[in-house]
């Protein structure tokens, strides 16, 4: 018989005959009625043997099945007003597909209390648990959202090297790797060839892909790994036609998940609120904010996360919004292709977005006029010609452009509410983590 999965159970009829395949995720023996929940990728489902109606051996048996254990389970629909979903499965016969060994080295349960470490160190146990999938259903979403929107506003899909032999971000260290008698260092960032592929005539480009990072930070937002949602566009009048974008990119995407994920966010109990318009707020407007807070800081400085944590704060009560764009960036803590205003040496055409709270994106006007970018390599210390495959780019017609970096487990994270990074990517890397 071919196999039915528990969603479509709700669309049979009383007494039809179903196979069902998946993990045991509870029995229940009343020693005259014995009970399986059986849970398969769409759900879970009671499924019910009868003592003296259901075959004597499979009675016996079908409580003695450790939990987790795959099987499959042939048997009969039929409505039940105990039952949750109004109906179960009366079993005919099972057969253990593979056996989990006991105990389970973590607990599976919904109210599971495993420690987040435990629990990735299992991951494949853990994500049976329907929260879990959920957060990663709703991850997957977001990426066919994004790849829809980007694609539907004429973006073009890239894939660049994560082999490198030199990045441009000043402040993330970079993974040496060994490269037959040369050394590379994994990618820290798209940067250099998005920009690139711009210069190279497709004007509009996106790319979801890996990005490394060698930062020793043991915080609940940093990973070594990191899944980056890179966007960069040409023939730009400033930096707000970019943040103009990731605007309609947010509206978009939040839509679509609203719309596509139902199930799933009521399981999580989140509520998508779309924002209406991303209130845009210059740095120094944010630090007299804060400022009034009690949080100073100075002309040079970034934001740190307690600075961002106030302003996601202020932004919810002041402008009803989860989001916000800090723009003009001090030229100290940004990288040298920033462009910095006509007008003001020490500041940069650049912006983060913080959403609850929390740094998402940094984006930046760049600097396309070859003297104008030497002369700013130079005050960082850099020496743009001994970046040659860089440096070339803006010497053959390069347009003024602009674009910005994502962090989509960052995303997931700040939509779906969770208290760590860890919980919005399945196989997480950071300093202590190799494995699995
Ligand atoms: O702010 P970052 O370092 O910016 C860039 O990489 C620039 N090339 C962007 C640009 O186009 N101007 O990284 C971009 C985003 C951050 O805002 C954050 O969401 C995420 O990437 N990110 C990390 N996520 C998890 N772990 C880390 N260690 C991260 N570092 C950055
Ligand atoms: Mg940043």
């Amino acid at each position: 018989m071919t196999r039915t999965y528990i969603s479509e159970l709700s669309n049979l009829k009383d007494g039809d005959k179903v196979t069902l395949n998946g993990w045991v995720a509870a029995v229940k023996d009343l020693s005259k009625v014995k009970f399986v929940i059986l849970r398969d990728r769409t759900g879970e489902i009671q499924t019910v043997a009868v003592n003296g109606k259901t075959p004597e051996e499979t009675f016996n048996n079908i409580t003695k099945i450790p939990h987790e254990s795959a099987i499959s389970i042939t048997g009969s629909l039929k409505e039940s007003k105990i039952a949750k979903a109004g109906y179960e499965v009366v079993i005919d016969n099972f057969e253990i597909l593979n056996k989990a060994e006991t105990p389970l080295p973590i607990d599976t349960t919904p109210k599971s209390n495993t420690n987040i470490d435990k629990r990735i160190d299992y991951r494949f146990l853990d994500a049976r648990r329907p929260k879990v999938r959920a957060i990663f259903n709703i991850r997957s979403t977001m990426v066919r959202a994004i790849t829809e929107f980007f694609d539907n506003e004429g973006f073009t899909n890239i894939t660049t090297p994560k082999l490198t032999a030199a990045g441009v971000e000043s402040g993330a260290e970079m993974f040496e790797v060994k490269y037959f008698n040369k050394n590379a260092f994994l990618s820290q960032s798209p940067q250099i060839y998005k920009q690139m592929m711009v210069a190279a005539g497709f004007e509009k480009v996106y790319e979801i892909g890996p990005v490394f990072r060698a930062e020793k930070s043991h915080t609940t937002r940093h990973l070594t790994e990191f899944t980056g949602l890179d966007m960069e566009m040409g023939f730009i009048k400033d930096v707000g036609d970019v943040m103009d974008v990731i605007e309609d990119l947010f509206k978009y995407t939040l839509n679509y998940i609203k719309e596509n994920c139902k199930s799933d966010l009521e399981l999580l109990e989140i509520e998508v609120n779309i924002p209406k318009e991303i209130p845009r707020i210059s740095m120094k407007e944010a630090k007299d904010l804060l400022k009034k807070e009690g949080k100073t800081l100075k002309e040079s400085d970034d934001l740190d996360s307690e600075a961002e944590e106030l302003l996601g704060k202020l932004m919810l009560k002041q402008h009803n919004s989860e989001f916000v764009f800090v723009t003009d960036y001090p030229w100290e803590v940004r990288p040298f292709y920033h462009m910095k205003p006509e007008d003001n040496p020490k500041g940069t055409c650049s912006f983060d977005l913080i959403w609850n709270g929390v740094e998402i994106a940094t984006g930046a006007q760049r600097e396309h006029r070859y003297d104008i970018l030497k002369q700013q390599a130079d005050e960082k210390g850099i020496n743009l010609d001994e970046m040659k495959e860089y440096s070339d780019l803006f010497k053959f017609g390069c347009p003024p452009h602009g674009g910005i970096g994502l962090g989509l487990d960052r995303m997931v994270q700040r939509l779906l509410k969770l208290n760590n990074v860890r919980e919005a990517i399945l196989l997480p890397r950071d300093p202590e983590r190799l494995t699995p």
